[in-house]
Formats: C-alpha cells, sequence, structure tokens
C-alpha cells in the first residue's frame, strides 16, 4: 500500500526547501500546494496531490542537465526532428523540469514564445526573454485558449502520466491546425542487446521487470514508447514518424559515434536506477529500502560489464495536426 509522507515516519518534511519560482509563479507555491518530503535520502515534491515517483533535488536536477547532453549526442547536435519553420512563433514544453530544452529551444528560435510547464519549482529564474515558466499540473483542465499553440512538445515523461490518451487530446485541441506535436521519450523498460549479451533473467533485468511492474501499479507505466504511435494516430494527428535511435550502454562500442552515445548513457543509467527506481519499488513493489537498494546495486554492475552490450531504443516521436478541411485517409 502506498504511503504518504505523513503516515511513514521514514519521511522527513523538507519544507522550506524548495527553489525560487519566478515572480510571476510564486504565489502558486504556497505550501497549501506544495510539500516537499525526504525518501531515503531524496527530495520528492508534491503539486496539489500530484504524486512525481522521481526526485527534484541537485543531484536529479544535475541528471537531467546530463540527460539533455545525451539527446543533443543521440539527436545529432537537434534538440528536435519535427519539420517546424524557423520562425515558429507559439511554443509548449510539457513536464520541462530544470527547462534546459525550453531554454534552448528560445535561444535559437528569436521569433518563439516558449511557456514551460511543470509541476516542480525546479525551473530557473534567468531565462531568455522570449521563455516562461509556470507551476501547473499538465493533466488536470487546460486554461489556455484552444488551438493556440504551433509546437508541443515532450521529453523523458514516461512514468509521470496517468492517462496518454487524454493528455494527447488536450495536445491537439490546443495545437493550430497544421502545428506539430513531438515526444522524445527513452523505451527505458525495453533493454536489448544485439549479440544476445543482456539477458532478461540477469541483474539488471531483474531491476528492470520490478521497476515496470511498480510503475504499472503506480498508475504511471514507464512502458509506454511501443503504445505512443498508436494513441497519437487515433487522436487524429498525421504525417506520424518514429525515429528510433539506438543507445548503447557503456563504452564497449567500437564506432566511435555509439562510442560517445554509450559513455553519456551509462553516466545517466547508473543514476536513473536510483532515481526512477527507490521510491516507485519500496512504495508499490512491496520491497523495502535495503532490498532496493541491493537489486539498484546488482543491475548496475551489469550496466558496467564490458562483456554485456546492453542497449536502449531513445525515440523521436513526431506528428501533426491536419489543416481545417485536410482529409486524414492515409
Ligand atoms: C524526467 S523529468 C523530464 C524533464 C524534462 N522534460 C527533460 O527532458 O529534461 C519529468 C518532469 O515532469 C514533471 N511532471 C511530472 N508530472 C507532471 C504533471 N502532471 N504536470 C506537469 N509536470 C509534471 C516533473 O516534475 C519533472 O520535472
Amino acid at each position: 500500500m502506498p504511503v504518504s509522507p505523513a503516515e511513514d515516519s521514514s519521511f522527513d518534511d523538507g519544507n522550506g526547501d524548495s527553489n525560487s519560482l519566478n515572480s510571476a509563479t510564486t504565489s502558486l507555491s504556497s505550501s497549501i500546494y506544495n510539500s516537499h518530503f525526504v525518501y531515503g535520502g531524496r527530495r520528492y515534491h508534491c503539486y496539489r496531490g500530484t504524486d512525481y515517483n522521481l526526485p527534484i533535488d541537485d543531484d536529479e536536477q544535475r541528471r537531467l542537465e546530463l540527460m539533455h547532453t545525451l539527446w543533443q549526442v543521440v539527436g545529432e547536435g537537434d534538440i528536435y526532428k519535427a519539420p517546424i519553420p524557423d520562425n515558429v512563433q507559439r511554443v509548449l514544453d510539457l513536464g520541462t523540469g530544470t527547462g534546459n530544452w525550453a531554454i534552448q529551444f528560445a535561444d535559437s528560435h528569436p521569433s518563439a514564445i516558449v511557456l514551460g510547464i511543470d509541476t516542480s519549482p525546479i525551473f530557473p529564474t534567468w531565462v531568455p526573454p522570449n521563455a516562461q515558466f509556470e507551476l501547473d499540473n499538465i493533466e488536470s483542465t487546460w486554461h489556455m485558449s484552444s488551438q493556440n499553440y504551433d509546437y508541443i512538445h515532450i521529453r523523458n515523461l514516461s512514468g509521470s502520466i496517468r492517462d496518454w490518451p487524454a493528455l494527447l487530446q488536450n495536445i491537439y485541441d490546443h495545437l493550430a491546425p497544421g502545428g506539430w506535436l513531438e515526444i522524445q521519450e527513452g523505451a527505458i523498460t525495453e533493454p536489448f542487446s544485439v549479440d544476445g549479451s543482456y539477458k532478461k533473467g540477469g541483474a539488471y533485468g531483474r531491476f528492470n521487470n520490478l521497476l515496470r511492474d511498480s510503475a504499472v501499479k503506480s498508475g504511471k507505466r514507464l512502458d509506454i514508447v511501443p503504445e505512443l504511435p498508436g494513441w497519437i494516430l487515433a487522436t487524429g494527428f498525421v504525417d506520424l514518424h518514429n525515429k528510433k535511435e539506438v543507445c548503447p550502454i557503456g563504452r564497449w562500442p567500437k564506432d566511435e559515434k555509439y562510442k560517445e552515445r554509450g559513455r553519456w548513457g551509462l553516466e545517466n543509467l547508473d543514476l536513473a536506477m536510483e532515481a526512477y527506481g527507490l521510491l516507485l519499488m519500496t512504495q508499490y513493489g512491496g520491497l523495502d529500502e535495503v532490498e532496493v537498494r541491493e537489486i539498484i546495486e546488482d543491475g548496475k554492475n551489469d550496466l558496467w560489464d564490458k562483456k554485456i552490450h546492453m542497449c536502449f531504443g531513445m525515440h523521436f516521436i513526431y506528428a501533426r495536426k491536419p489543416m481545417e478541411g485536410e482529409s486524414t485517409w492515409t
């Protein structure tokens, strides 16, 4: 049974530890809506009852920066793949985190106004004039005008969303006709190897199975990448592209391009195992903290084992809202 911070004495109240917000959003950060708690040495955050399962502390913010670099390495310098015009105007970044993507996009697209939204107050105060950040739950009712955005971007939100089809419907309704949706997600519960050296029954496989099953029990699945394209098409989007890039984990690839990806992939996954696993597997996996930490440590040995050639798919999925009157027959 999941516990709330108030019910479990191993949670400390970390109130007062929140980062500063820019003045436009400070009023939203009242303690009625925001609370922080510490579990297993990591700091977590609740916003209006939302239960985000990953920490938002300094270590996690550093991991998000690292992840941003990994996506750029895998994207070969690009931070998006959708064919949006250079002079794109209204852009939304959902679950923006530290805002690194939104800020880079705003810097490189002076024509655009970029709005980043997140439940966690971890976006920076110093931002380009054409970037804004707001604290809000993207799974609650959207109060912006419909058909208002030209491009809506999501990255790394698997494990964050309860109802993807409902979120996609909101995105569709708020995109202007002809506007683009882009979702960048790692298929993080589907590791594989080309040479069979990764075994599902191995130590990492054990971690992976527990993580995936705990996320399912929490109501926020991690294993959504295979279903995303179908959900996107069912919402009414057209011109769907699903560009899968392979990210090896480790420095074992001979090819320089994949070796570089593997270096960043290893560094990120080494930190991600605790970030994703600790709260989820203790609260929903029926394990205590000591057991979870053992499973994580055993799994890490597989990551660093040069004989195990584990890889993940990293997907750039993008699709267009049809123009008014456009036939959506394919
Ligand atoms: C793994 S991080 C990814 C951050 C960012 N998109 C990136 O790629 O660096 C997921 C983010 O989603 C935010 N989040 C989770 N649930 C949310 C919700 N319902 N509404 C808004 N943000 C949410 C979390 O606070 C966190 O910052």
